[in-house]
């Protein structure tokens, strides 16, 4: 006999209605628990394998990650718009000098981690901790292998006349425009620069027009016989079916410039823990994770970019571009030099 055949019906009832009762509040305080455990992650990327990178971390360590994504000047001007009440703990996004100018605006603080400072090198991360860097990329000289014998094998040679009609940029009011500037001007001088962006601007095959695949499309069309563009765009274009360039790449070479010299120019996806970030403990835990050896495999592989932990294989895609000697320029320099960099290209009439 159980001791519930003595209880009236109504208590027998009553407890009933406890022990449920009992039953779905625990779970919601555990789901409160649970979702309590979160960050917020604004970002600009938005590869599939992104996926497994968070869902990763998520089973990894309880903490659950909501993402908002967009253009990274959208989701700064949501950041500097939400305030004190922004709910966002991260931001990641491309370009040193992206980075530098959203850290301007404030947006970052410091992040003080052993673990990130020993795994990324110094000159890709903020001396203070307010971004870093979690891969890289390269910015170089693509050419059309049936027209141009010589091609240029330094960024200087660029503005070289023999190259004259042949050079295909994107606008100079570009962020990764502005950083190889900016890198320009560091490492030949201010007048040696201007001088560069007038020689690079006689040469144009055409007026400056879309992003750096539209560059490798002019190669593939043959209007341009010289195009500067990221690696990972080309990358791409051999991994899966990019419009009007996937299965034309034959005839395009590449040169990573500066091998002689001072190595080719580098630029970063980064990220780092904002201002107001409420969720601070959990941001650094992933921005640590991000560092691992299998997040960084991912997050490189994503976007066909090489990983900055040192062992960590970069994809097959990009291994195929070949080797290089890489500017190893504190990257805050794309951000000091901003300015200047943008003044330059105007005053030669660079659009
Ligand atoms: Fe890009």
């Amino acid at each position: 006999m159980t001791l519930s055949f003595y209880l009236p019906k109504w208590l027998k009832y009553s407890i009933s209605i406890a022990f449920t009762t009992f039953i779905t509040l625990s779970g919601i305080y555990a789901q409160q628990a649970k979702s309590s455990s979160e960050i917020n992650l604004y970002s600009s990327r938005h590869y599939d394998t992104d996926k497994r990178l968070y869902s990763d971390f998520e089973n990894k360590t309880g903490i659950k990650i909501r993402r908002i994504e967009d253009k990274a000047d959208a989701l700064i001007n949501r950041i500097t718009a939400e305030g004190d009440n922004s709910p966002a703990d991260i931001l990641i996004t491309v370009d040193a000098g992206r980075l530098w100018a959203a850290d301007q605006l404030g947006l970052f603080q410091p992040t003080h981690s052993k673990l990130l400072n020993s795994v990324i090198p110094r000159n890709l991360r903020h001396p203070d901790g307010h971004w870093f860097g979690f891969s890289t990329r390269a910015r170089v000289i693509f050419y059309d292998k049936k027209r141009i014998g010589d091609p240029p094998r330094s960024y200087l040679a660029l503005a070289d006349t023999k190259y004259k009609g042949l050079v295909c940029t994107r606008s100079s009011s570009n962020i990764y425009m502005l950083s190889l500037m900016s890198n320009i001007i560091e490492r030949l001088g201010e007048e040696a620069a201007k001088d560069w962006a007038a020689g690079v601007w006689n040469n144009r095959a055409r007026y400056p027009e879309g992003g750096d695949t539209d560059q490798l499309r002019g190669i593939a069309s043959g209007q341009c016989g010289i195009a500067i563009a990221n690696t990972y765009y080309f990358a791409r274009a051999l991994r899966k079916k990019v419009r009007n360039l996937s299965g034309k790449t034959n005839n395009i070479g590449i040169i990573f410039p500066n091998q002689n010299s001072t190595g080719t120019h580098i630029n970063i996806s980064g990220a780092g823990i904002l201002t107001k970030s409420p969720n601070r403990a959990n941001a650094i835990k992933f921005l640590e994770y991000l560092a691992s050896k299998k997040a960084q495999t991912y997050f490189a592989a994503g976007n066909d970019e090489y990983p900055v932990l040192k062992g960590a294989a970069p994809n097959t895609n990009i291994v195929k571009l070949g080797a290089f000697k890489s500017d190893n320029l504190d990257l805050t320099i794309y951000g000091k030099n901003q300015a200047l960099a943008q003044r330059l290209y105007d005053e030669v009439g660079y659009r």
